[in-house]
């Protein structure tokens, strides 16, 4: 019998993978051997294997903890993992989805969430899902200004060449793009009830709620591709909850995004015409209490980047102890804001891959 590279590969990272998982939940050798025997004939007689439900969970765990540009993998094992690989229409997968967001959302005590469509198999993908994230604003350029998102420019037109027609303000939730294969990607509203948000207010700087700013409560990204065992699962959106910065120091802050900082400084009364009056910082600090602030107000769970540097630093000792490498992206770890502040500046990673992880990956096709 002939082997291919490819099957081959795929019994090394299978292999690889039931190794570990079966050590680090305590499985004895003999049932670690067998299972990789049973899943060598599977891989010989189907060129593919399935995963048992536990092993998929544990494999969805293990790549949040690999995944080194995450400053939240402390809490890599309390992800809820929802196993969806016998959805393979773009309705069910809809329902599937609406029952992640309420889950996740939860009354605002946002809980780590996972759910995982079919696998690709032999380069085909059951499914897929265009969104960059399962909540998402549209962007619309217009001329040389944009209204919106301007990450979310390429899907909105796509929504809108499929008929889709947005109300143009800033925060128009984009509607989910699901493709099954060989078939033209559909569109589906998201219910208004489900799209939780949190308006934007400050402390004390009462003209910051004029602005009519807002965000929503749970980032759940959904264009990655989850690997495990040398298993591709393109269509797997997780979330975990906001750390205040990637809201107030990025998404409403960028230039090229929601570029809050002139208004902030307007409203503060800084002098905007000199650098040396720092008045980007103060703005920058501002919005960033004012988020913080609002989603506490909200009820909505939301870390600040203080308390995410030291449950990471929480998480490297954890590693050390189990006996694991801690890697990390330093330039993805470090916060936007005061990074000299947390420990993580002040020393290096190791940005080796290990796997199962998350991938970026093209658009469907
Ligand atoms: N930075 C992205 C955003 O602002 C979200 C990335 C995932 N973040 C998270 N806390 N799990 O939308």
């Amino acid at each position: 019998m002939s082997i291919s590279i490819k099957t081959n590969n795929l019994l090394m990272e299978a292999t690889h993978f039931i190794k570990k998982c079966y050590d680090e939940l305590g499985i004895s050798k003999d049932k670690q051997e067998k299972r990789i025997e049973d899943i060598k004939s599977e891989i010989y007689r189907t060129k593919t294997y399935s995963h048992k439900s536990f092993e998929l969970s544990y494999g969805a765990k293990m790549a949040w903890r690999n995944n080194n540009r995450c400053i939240g993998r402390l809490l890599w094992n309390t992800l809820h993992v929802f196993d969806a690989r016998n959805i393979f229409t773009a309705e069910a997968a809809y329902e599937k989805l609406i029952e992640h967001i309420d889950f996740a959302y939860n009354d605002g005590k946002v809980r780590s969430t996972i759910t995982i469509f079919p696998p690709r198999i032999n380069g085909v993908d059951p499914i897929r899902i265009w969104n960059h994230q399962l909540l998402r604003y549209a962007g619309y350029k217009n001329d040389d200004a944009v209204i919106g998102d301007s990450t979310s420019i390429k899907l909105t037109n796509m929504c809108e060449r499929m008929g889709w027609q947005g109300k143009r303000t800033p925060f128009d939730i984009l509607p989910l793009v699901i493709q099954e294969f060989e078939k033209s990607p559909k569109l589906f509203e998201l219910p208004n009830e489900l799209v939780k948000e949190v308006p934007i207010t400050h402390p004390h700087l009462n003209d910051v709620s004029k602005l009519g700013v807002k965000w929503y409560a749970v980032p759940i990204i959904s264009d990655m591709c989850l690997e495990i065992g040398g298993i591709e699962y393109p269509m797997a959106p997780f979330n975990g909850w906001y750390m205040g910065t990637e809201i107030g120091a990025r998404n409403l802050a960028d230039q090229d995004r929601y570029n809050l900082l002139p208004k902030i400084a307007e409203i503060m009364g800084l002098d905007i015409n000199s650098s040396r009056s720092l008045w980007i910082d103060k703005a920058l600090i501002e919005l960033n209490i004012a988020v913080l602030h609002s989603y506490q107000e909200a009820g909505v769970t939301l870390i600040d980047h203080h308390t995410a540097a030291k449950q990471f630093k929480k998480f490297e000792e954890n590693e050390i102890k189990s006996g694991r490498n801690v890697t990390g992206n330093w330039v993805w770890l470090i916060p936007p804001i005061s990074p000299a502040t947390t420990h993580i500046y002040h020393k290096p990673y190791k940005n080796n891959l290990e796997t199962p992880n998350y991938f970026y990956q093209s658009d469907p096709s």
